[in-house]
């Protein structure tokens, strides 16, 4: 599908649809409200037409209303977005979404006209909201279907012969929107494919092959024999039954100018290809869709690379670590006492807790970057899932302000994040008798803040660090007509690329 955004009504469209946005008004006829469309900039023949159209008139502009009509050989379709000053970005965010649902399938091609859809924030933000939208929505991993009955978005096209300020302003509101929203689809298209093609040694390969050409960015890959050198042992004791090779992706991106107020910031994400759970197994039902366990890592990649795409003027760091957590006759049993690479001993206790061992010597392994800030994310804990549901992504760390950016980050672009205590009887719990720490809680409360007390033992002296548990938020969010109804949801990529945003 092909779709133009057209800033207003003078302009002509050559497209098989007509897009128009109406609001609700309340009119007082007499001593009653009527509720009414507003029809606010719609070309006059096409407004003059449908208000004379008697089928139309249970059209009031209600959120959600839908009318397809035909005038002058040009098919159109009227939605409605409800009250203007009741409009919230993620309303309308919403309300596109679904009016994009209702045509991908049925148009080649559909212009819209901004101008009668304006959301808050004026026609920049609209545009921008619209193009997320359009992006977010028509992504579908189809690639392993015979049959690829689903229209993708082949370009949002900006139709302005006006070459004013306000349509360069608009023009480059959309550039960005689509910059971010692309990182949202490929960190989309990773977390969606399957186990026996997307393995640490495929997927490492796959990110280099993506990032490669992006402007500021520096690329390498640490294996098997580096991690030893290391000597991160806790990395190499979850890929100990693997048949491939433990795989560290640190990326760097550097903007063109650097001064010494730049802002470092290190992602670290966990990249488990497969989680089977390793001796501790899983049982079958649970370990479906353990594809996923790499999400975390998707989820920063995706951020560093829309930062990278932006040219944000901070400087960012990036650290993917991947394995799978696989059972052969080498992988790790439970009772095994390993030394991370900070020097701390952990007894494991249940080799299915892998992802804390991945990302704690990934995090002193970014430590020693000495970034002033560091954010993981994580699919960690099924215990988030019971504390936060499958929709909210779970917050922690040691830095107020750090944590406060993030929710506020989340907040601009309407994800959900909620932090969640680390306390120090749970930093107690994470004590072992017979080595420093233990990769279990004791019971199985609090299981999601327990993983992160876990985490803070690996993060450097000094550094702001937040921990997001996307194991409930980074699968299918159902509730969002801009996410697949199955699959990855791509969720927080948008809230973290806002928060690099906030970092000058
Ligand atoms: N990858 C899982 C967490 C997970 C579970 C994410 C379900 C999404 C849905 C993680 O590696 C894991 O297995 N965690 C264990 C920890 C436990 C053994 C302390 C869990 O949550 O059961
Ligand atoms: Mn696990
Ligand atoms: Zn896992």
């Amino acid at each position: 599908m092909e779709i133009k955004l057209n800033l207003n009504s003078k302009e002509a469209t050559s497209s098989e649809l007509v897009v128009l946005g109406s609001f609700a008004t309340t009119e007082k006829k007499g001593k009653k409200e009527v509720k009414a469309a507003s029809l606010t900039n719609w070309p006059k023949e096409v407004k003059d037409y449908f208000s004379g159209l008697k089928s139309a008139s249970s059209f009031n502009g209600d959120k959600g209303a839908q009318f397809f009509f035909d005038f002058e050989g040009t098919r159109y379709l009227a939605f409605g977005l409800g009250e203007k000053k009741a409009l919230g970005n993620e309303d309308a965010r919403k309300t596109f979404a679904n009016v994009v649902k209702a045509i991908k399938d049925s148009h080649t091609s559909a212009s819209f006209q901004l101008d009668t859809m304006m959301a808050k924030g004026g026609l920049e933000n609209t545009a921008s909201i619209l193009t997320e939208a359009l992006e977010l929505t028509t992504y579908f991993f189809d690639k392993y279907l015979s049959n690829k009955k689903q229209a993708k978005l082949k370009k949002v096209n900006f139709d302005s012969k006006e070459k004013k300020t306000a349509a360069k302003k608009i023009q480059n509101a959309i550039d960005e929107a689509q910059k971010i929203t692309e990182s949202v689809n490929v960190a989309r298209n990773f977390v969606n494919e399957p186990p026996n093609i997307l393995n640490s040694e495929s997927y490492a390969k796959e990110v280099l092959k993506d990032v490669k050409g992006i402007k500021g960015v520096k690329a390498k890959v640490l294996g098997k024999a580096d991690l030893k050198k290391h000597k991160m042992g806790m990395f190499l004791s979850v890929n100990a039954g693997s048949a491939y090779e433990p795989q560290l992706v640190h990326l760097t991106y550097t903007p063109s100018k650097v001064t010494k107020n730049t802002k470092h910031i290190a992602f670290v994400g966990k990249g488990l290809t497969f989680d089977t759970g390793g001796y501790s197994l899983k049982p079958g039902g649970s370990m479906v869709n353990m594809k996923f366990d790499m999400a975390g890592s998707a989820t920063v990649y995706g951020a560093f690379r829309a930062a990278a795409l932006l040219g944000l003027p901070v400087k960012v760091s990036c650290f993917l670590g991947m394995t799978d957590n696989a059972v052969n006759s080498l992988a790790t049993m439970p009772d095994s006492i390993v030394t991370a690479m900070n020097g701390k001993t952990v007894e494991i206790l249940n080799t299915d807790a892998e992802g804390r061992l991945v990302m704690g010597d990934v995090l002193t392994y970014a430590s020693n970057h000495k970034p002033d800030v560091i954010i993981d994310s994580a699919t960690l804990t099924g215990a988030c899932l019971v504390a936060l549901g499958t929709e909210v992504c779970g917050l922690m760390g040691n830095d107020d302000k750090l944590k406060n950016s993030l929710k506020k980050a989340a907040g601009n672009v309407d994800e959900y994040i909620w932090e969640l205590p680390i306390m120090q009887e749970w930093r107690d719990d994470m004590k072992s008798n017979i080595a420093d720490l233990k990769n279990i809680g004791s019971n199985r409360f609090a299981g999601t803040p327990k993983a992160a007390a876990f985490l803070e033992n690996f993060v450097g002296e000094g550094i702001a660090w937040a921990h997001l548990d996307i194991a409930g938020c980074g699968d299918s969010q159902a509730h969002l007509p801009y996410c697949p109804p199955k699959g990855a949801s791509g969720v927080m990529v948008r809230t973290l690329v806002e928060f690099m945003r906030s970092q000058k």
